[in-house]
């Protein structure tokens, strides 16, 4: 018979490495409730129309790359591709407004994309995503920056460049965009099909075309930032300059304007070159008319969202084991059996990471396991130990062993811990 394994671009999330999840979710909560964002959870699924009318019937994302099905019920629905077009339905349908603006949510979850699958590229991926809804302030789109740079540099990835880039509004767009057209129209024949029509309907998705012969062209378009009206000029000045004034370095990047229709103004990316051809750590923007475009009343917003398995990728290279300092092993003789399950309960019951063998084996074999494992300790409990109610501390990295009073146990790891 075949064997079933994952559909293609996704993975499962296996131990050791499902701590390191846990450890960069941890982080994102963490980080999270220090800029006070608060959780929200929406449904995986959604009407394919929010993703159409959201993120834009001209992108990669919506004419490539969506998970689209009809159900029992003839309804169109979608995996969600992104996060940001959901949480505006969200604000709209259950009129967070009347909380109080701006509303500032986080989520974390797994998102769909039809996508060719490559390292840092899957069909499932996990973001963690900012939004602020209901605010147009320069600050906030700051916020939402460092919000990034926090979260990359408390798990430790230091090298990174924040890219920076205004795209306007819709009061000075039109004109950028008119102008891009007739810098593109005579390279028409050259583009690749999807570019050929965009160069009418949506000029701005060619600059982030992945194929490389739309790429070649693009060297000497015209950039958005030339054609910004005095309020989105004022506004990505303020922008710079708080982030100047708070001393985050950032690189203007003339091109980027991102694989979404919603954004306005601010756009940027957090880049890595540790990573591959897939160097995004995270990225975002502002979207002052998305939420009117899915039907809700004018309302500002700006935020992004940064993809965990990239994350991940990197503190994989590193080896690094985020597992809590204090783990114990515990090796018994067999008669020590039940002292060792009572000393179980203890360390558990008072938050020290502890496990043991049920099986008899000889207290070599318990060590090999607790090596295996990762333990960095391990205590021993042998017939002299319990004859001279002691036991014995075993450092595992360093092969050092002590014997202590029984008495002293709870407390030698609640002193370390
Ligand atoms: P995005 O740039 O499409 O933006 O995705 C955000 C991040 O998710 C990327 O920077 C990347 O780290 C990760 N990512 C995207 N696609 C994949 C994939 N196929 N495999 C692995 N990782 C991936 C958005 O989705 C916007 N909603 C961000 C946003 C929030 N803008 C404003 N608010």
């Amino acid at each position: 018979m075949n064997k079933i394994t994952t559909p293609r671009g996704t993975q499962d999330i296996l131990p050791p490495d499902s701590e390191l999840w846990q450890y960069l979710e941890n982080i994102i909560r963490e980080v999270a409730q220090d800029f006070c964002y608060q959780e929200i959870r929406t449904p995986i699924i959604e009407h394919s129309e929010l993703f159409q009318r959201g993120v834009g019937i001209e992108t990669d994302i919506v004419t490539k790359e969506m998970y689209t099905f009809e159900d029992k019920g003839g309804r169109t629905l979608t995996l969600r591709p992104e996060g940001t077009a959901p949480v505006a339905r969200a604000f709209i349908q259950h009129n967070l407004e009347s909380n109080g603006l701006p509303q500032k949510l986080y989520y974390i979850g797994p998102m769909f994309r039809y996508e060719r699958p490559q390292a840092g590229r899957y069909r499932q991926h996990h973001q963690f995503g900012f939004e602020v809804l209901g605010g147009k302030e320069p600050g906030l789109d700051v916020e939402v920056i460092t919000i990034a740079i926090t979260i990359f540099k408390r798990i430790g990835i230091s090298q990174f460049k924040v890219l920076l880039n205004s795209i306007g509004c819709s009061e000075c767009r039109p004109q950028f965009l008119e102008n891009l057209r007739a810098y593109l129209r005579p390279f028409l024949p050259q583009l690749c099909v999807d570019c050929q029509r965009r160069v009418e309907t949506n000029p701005m998705r060619v600059l982030d075309c992945k194929n490389p012969s739309c790429q070649a062209i693009l060297n000497n378009a015209p950039s958005p930032v030339s054609w910004l009206c005095e309020e989105c000029q004022e506004h990505f000045q303020e922008v710079q300059r708080l982030l100047g004034f708070l001393n985050y370095p950032f690189e203007i990047a003339h091109r980027l304007v991102r694989g979404l229709d919603y954004y306005t103004r601010t756009v940027f990316e957090v880049v890595s070159p540790e990573l591959g051809a897939q160097n995004s750590l995270c990225g975002g923007g502002r979207y002052d008319n998305l939420i009117e475009a899915i039907g809700g009343p004018p309302t500002p917003g700006v935020g992004f969202a940064g993809g965990i398995e990239r994350a991940f990728l990197i503190l994989k290279s590193r080896e690094i084991r985020p597992f809590p300092k204090i783990r114990v092993f515990l090796a018994y003789q067999e008669r020590a059996f039940e002292t060792a399950l009572s000393i179980l309960r203890d360390l558990r019951e008072n938050g020290i990471s502890a496990d043991m063998l049920y099986e008899s084996k000889s207290l070599s074999s318990q060590l090999k396991t607790a090596n295996r494992r990762g333990f960095p300790f391990a205590v021993i409990l042998g017939e002299e130990e319990l004859r001279t109610e002691t036991f014995v501390l075993k450092d595992m990295s360093s092969g050092e062993q002590k014997t202590l009073p029984y008495s002293r146990l709870l407390a030698t790891f609640k002193e370390m811990a």
